[in-house]
């Protein structure tokens, strides 16, 4: 059977009056139906701009400049804005960190959602409207009738999320596109809705990409991670597998860096350095600069290579040993 989504040597790349950013540069990646991938790293890592990139929402002066992205087996850059307006909102639907992305303001949510349906539904407004109160329904939003009538401002950040979370959830997708949906909420909502995205994926067979910066986040929702750095993957593999053994040296950091709890009083350890500019990568490995290991070998850039069954990483000296007991998030 077809993989659900393929990209292949992925290159999306920014024209600047400084010079071409590649926020992407060579980023292949699959997923299967009914999968659930966190795509982590730090903040300006490119994680965005590959979910815009798979959604055709690449804005000049981005564009996508190179590679494949097959989506059950039709290629959406060959295919442009026609194929990807069929699909959009349809069978591939994406959650944005600020829901005002997805709701209109000035509109009440009953209108939002009924236009979402019939758009690509050719139903009648009393069945769209089932539609979407049992969307609701579905994301623990309570008494649906009133709030179907009311407009996003009138609801706090949580439930905007929720409601936007329903309309991408109206189609039933195969593929929900979720960018760090719950970085605004507080600690409780956050678990609440990752727990309910879960069990709505498990649901409906609906694969999701779960783009965060925060590993703790993920780590008990994904089946698979994958760590970007400057662009790259730098190591993907089952989600138990890398917090029990990550090879990568900045996989290692990322998971070292997230707050126990126990060590409270302490200070976390942190991966030294920064994220370096996309107008200036070194020569070779991008995270050498920051790394502990890194040495001669390092040049020219290590490419990203099975290292065990399912295990990708782009390191010639990756860890072989599991972390630590004390060093994994609990
Ligand atoms: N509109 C833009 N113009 C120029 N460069 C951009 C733009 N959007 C993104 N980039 C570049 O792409 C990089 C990756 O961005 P992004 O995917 O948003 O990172 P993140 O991993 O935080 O989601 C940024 O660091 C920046 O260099
Ligand atoms: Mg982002």
């Amino acid at each position: 059977m077809t993989k659900l989504l393929e990209i292949h040597d992925l290159q999306t790349q920014f024209h600047t009056r400084d010079g071409i950013a590649k926020a992407v540069d060579g980023l292949s990646l699959s997923l299967d139906r009914g999968e659930i991938l966190g795509l982590v790293g730090e903040s300006g890592s490119g994680k965005s701009v590959t979910g815009f990139s798979i959604l055709g929402l690449v804005d000049p002066p981005g564009r996508v400049a190179g590679g494949r992205i097959l989506f059950d087996g039709e290629d959406l850059v060959a295919g442009g804005e026609k194929a990807m307006k069929k699909l959009r909102g349809k069978r591939i639907a994406m959650i944005f960190q600020d829901p005002m992305m997805t709701l209109n303001p000035v509109l009440r949510i009953d209108t939002q959602m009924v236009e979402t349906v019939q758009a690509h539904a050719d139903v009648s407004r009393k069945a769209a409207l089932a539609r979407a109160r049992d969307a609701l329904v579905r994301v623990g939003i309570s008494s649906p009738d009133e709030r179907l009538q009311a407009y996003p401002h009138q609801f706090s950040g949580g439930m905007r999320q929720r409601v936007a979370i329903a309309i991408a959830l109206l189609h039933e997708p195969d593929l929900i596109i979720a960018d760090e949906p719950t970085t605004a909420l507080d600690v409780t909502i956050q678990a609440q809705i990752l727990s309910e995205m879960q069990a709505l994926c498990a649901q409906s067979g609906t694969a999701l990409i779960w783009i965060t910066h925060d590993l703790a986040v993920v780590s008990g929702l994904a089946d698979r991670l994958a760590v970007m750095y400057a662009g790259r993957i730098i190591e993907e593999g089952t989600t138990a597998g890398i917090i029990s053994k990550p090879m990568h040296p900045y996989t290692k950091g990322l998971i070292e860096s997230v707050p126990q709890g126990k060590e409270h009083g302490t200070l976390l350890r942190q991966i030294k350095g920064m994220t370096p500019s996309l107008l200036k990568l070194p020569e070779g490995c991008k995270f050498a600069p920051r790394c502990p290991r890194a040495d001669a070998a390092c040049k020219p850039e290590p490419p990203l290579e099975e290292r065990e069954t399912g295990r990708r990483v782009r390191c010639v000296h990756p860890h072989t040993e599991p972390l630590a007991e004390e060093a994994a998030p609990t």
